[in-house]
Formats: C-alpha cells, structure tokens, sequence
C-alpha cells in the first residue's frame, strides 16, 4: 500500500471502498462506492489529519508505514468523530501511544462515547493554531457539518483546506485530483452527496463559507475526506454549494409516486402532459417503489416543483410513498411548491395525508389535490392534464 503525494512531504494515506453500496444505514445509495480520505504531514512534527473507517485500519496503517514508521506521529487531528473518519484511531493508538490527538470539546467527548480511550487530547477552537515546523495547522469550528463535533483545518503556508466531510463526495476512484475524473460523474456525486446529507444544513453551511470567504484566506487546494481532492478548480465545488446552499430552484418539477393497480400512475403521466403543455419542459417521474430514493432526492435539490400521488390503502398513502415523504421532511427544502394526487378505490384519504406531511416539510400546497375513483375515465385523465397545466404557471 503506497502513499500519494498531494503536495511536497504531505501525503494521502487514506483508503477506497470500492464495494460499500449502501451508506448512513443504508439510507444512502453509494453505487460508484466511497473512500475515506486521511492525510500525513512530514513536518518536525508528523501529523495525521483524520483516519479511516474501523475496518480500513490495516490499509491506513501500511499506506502511513510506506513513509514514516507510526511511532514517528506526533499529532492526530480529529476533524470528526463518526467512524467513517474516526474507526482506525483505536488501532492507531496501540502503535503511536504518545500521539497527542486535536479536536473540538465536541469532539473530545464524542471520541470517548465511542471508544472510551484514554488519549492525550487536546481541546482546540476556531483561530487557534499549532505549530508543526515550516506548516502551522489552524483550525476551525464548523459545527453541525456534519456533526457538533466537525471541525475543518486548513494550513496556511500550503494554502490547504481539509474541511471533512464538506465538499466531498462518495466516489471510489484510482484517481486522486478533480482533474483526473470524469466531470459529469463527479459532480453528479458531489451534488447526490449535497442533497441526501447536507441539505437540512444548508443555513449553517452558506454561514460557514461566508465566513472563510471573509477570511479571506487562500485556498489553492481541498481535500475532503471523502472522493476526489480538488486541487485544479477548488473554488468549483465552493460556488456550487454556495448555489445549493441558497436552496436555489429551476423550472423543474419532480413527480414522485406509488401505485397499486396503475391508475395513480396513469395520473402522474397525464400531469406531466400536462406541465409540458404549460410550458415546463424538465419533468421527472419516479415511481418510488422501483426508483433508488437517494437518486430521487438528488432531484429534488434544484427542483421548484413536488407532486405526490399515491393509491389509498386504509384511508393512507401507500408505504413507500410514506417513507419518501418522512425522508424529504428531514431534508427541509425551502422555496417548493407541491401538489398530491391519487386514486381510491371507496373512502379514499391519501391525497389529504399527502398534503398534510407536504406542509409539514415546508412545502407550498399551490393547488387542490387531484383524487380520482378507481380507474381514470378520458374526462379523469383531462382532469390530471389540466391540473398539471394550471400547476406550471406555479412553477415559472
Ligand atoms: Fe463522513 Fe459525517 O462522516
């Protein structure tokens, strides 16, 4: 296992994790997998910035091994505590005992909570610094990206921002640098991994980048902790969370749907008939129970529009369509608007479920549901078409 140099005596040592498909308890889809970025710093003192997951420890350890024996680390900094970046610092410390570990007093506890190790740590804050030799590391609180517990450090005299989990994305690849990867995939990773975790913190997300930006500090490189490290267009990745932060729409309008015998399905396609007819011309449809819900979501990140539609069964939504929408809610979209649809078969009721949990997540109800009665007749099918016409002028 081998180190890649990232810059002169600063090396990748982390770790790619080609085969993990689900992620966060299997809520997130990795289907191009994930890696778990940590870096090595040969300085007069030899830092460590983060580690890898618990079961990636043997690799962490042979790749920091390929340039220093571990006995030489003389800091860890702990970025993060969820396990993903954390899970190798246990077998770590057996092997550099007297590493001193740095980190937020969120991270301090929450390392305990997880490991009840009984490490030399050190409590560090935003502005404060440590000397390592030629490079000083200054950190920077960023709580809640992703957790409490986060923190970003940045090295001044190589202009290097390792912010953790911000900016990254969950994209296995034998490349290293932005500019070695297909870009389309790239970002369609960077934008997935944006929409299904930091979304709901998109207000503490655009706060922080604000306040770097009036740091005015130069940035010539990031390096997450996760996928590709951006070294040729840093301020790319900046510009587009600044936009999805801002919770920025297009005139576009995402149907999701369940359906029991197809007449809820028959429904959403006659809406979209009808949004093309008013003039919306991107309409994607899913039928939730068949699509990957993290790719639905990612969507949803530039979307004006929601319809929901789902079969009533038991006076409800169908359960797929249930779990989608309890998903969304967590995710706390700003500035949507949304309508619910369905079919039934006597009492019906998942149309006014839909529209209560749509409002729940923020979610402007802009027109009256569509609920039709078994199978839709042509005069029920205009009903839909027309209804998705009116909604469009909701969405321009
Ligand atoms: Fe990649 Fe919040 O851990």
């Amino acid at each position: 296992m081998n180190a890649v140099a990232i810059k002169k005596d600063i090396y990748w040592v982390g770790v790619v994790d080609w085969n993990i498909r689900t992620f966060h308890g299997h809520t997130y889809t990795t289907n191009r997998g994930s890696t778990y970025n940590a870096y090595l710093i040969i300085d007069d003192k030899v830092t460590l910035v983060d580690t890898v997951l618990g079961s990636f420890s043997a690799e962490l350890i042979d790749r920091i091994k390929s340039v220093i024996p571990l006995e030489k680390i003389d800091y860890i900094i702990a970025n993060h505590v969820e396990t993903d970046h954390s899970g190798a610092l246990p077998a770590l410390m057996k092997l550099c005992p007297k590493a001193k570990i740095f980190g937020t007093a969120k991270c301090k506890e929450g390392l305990w909570k997880h490991y009840y190790g009984d490490w030399d740590f050190q409590i560090v804050k935003t502005g404060d610094t440590l000397k390592l030799g030629k490079r000083t590391l200054s950190f920077i609180e960023a709580p809640m990206i992703h957790w409490p517990d986060s923190m970003f450090t940045y090295c001044p005299e190589e202009k290097l921002l390792m912010p953790n989990d911000a900016f990254g994305q969950h994209y296995a690849t034998s490349q290293r640098f932005d500019d070695e990867v297909d870009q389309c995939a790239l970002m369609q990773e960077a934008v997935k991994y944006y929409a299904n975790i930091l979304w709901p913190l998109s207000s503490v997300i655009a706060k922080k980048i604000d306040d770097i930006l009036k740091m005015n500090i130069p940035i010539s490189m990031i390096a997450p902790s996760h996928g590709i490290i951006w070294r040729n267009d840093p301020m790319k990745i900046v510009n587009s969370y600044i936009t999805w932060a801002k919770n920025t729409t297009k005139t576009k309008a995402v149907i999701v749907y369940e359906t029991m015998w197809r007449s809820t399905e028959t429904m959403a396609r006659q809406l979209a008939e009808g949004l093309a007819a008013g003039g919306i011309s991107d309409v994607k449809i899913f039928d939730i129970a068949e699509s990957d819900v993290t790719a639905v979501i990612t969507e949803l990140i530039d979307a004006k529009a929601v319809l929901v539609g789902s079969s009533t069964q038991d006076n409800d939504m169908l359960p797929n369509i249930a779990r989608f929408m309890e998903f969304l809610k967590g995710l706390k979209p700003k500035g949507r608007v949304g309508m619910a649809f369905g079919s039934f078969g006597w009492a019906g009721g998942a149309v006014k479920e839909i529209e209560g949990v749509l409002k729940e997540t923020g979610v402007d109800v802009a027109a009256p549901g569509v609920s039709l009665q078994y199978v839709p007749d042509a005069a029920g099918r205009l009903a839909c078409f027309e209804a998705g016409k009116n909604f469009a002028e909701k969405i321009k």
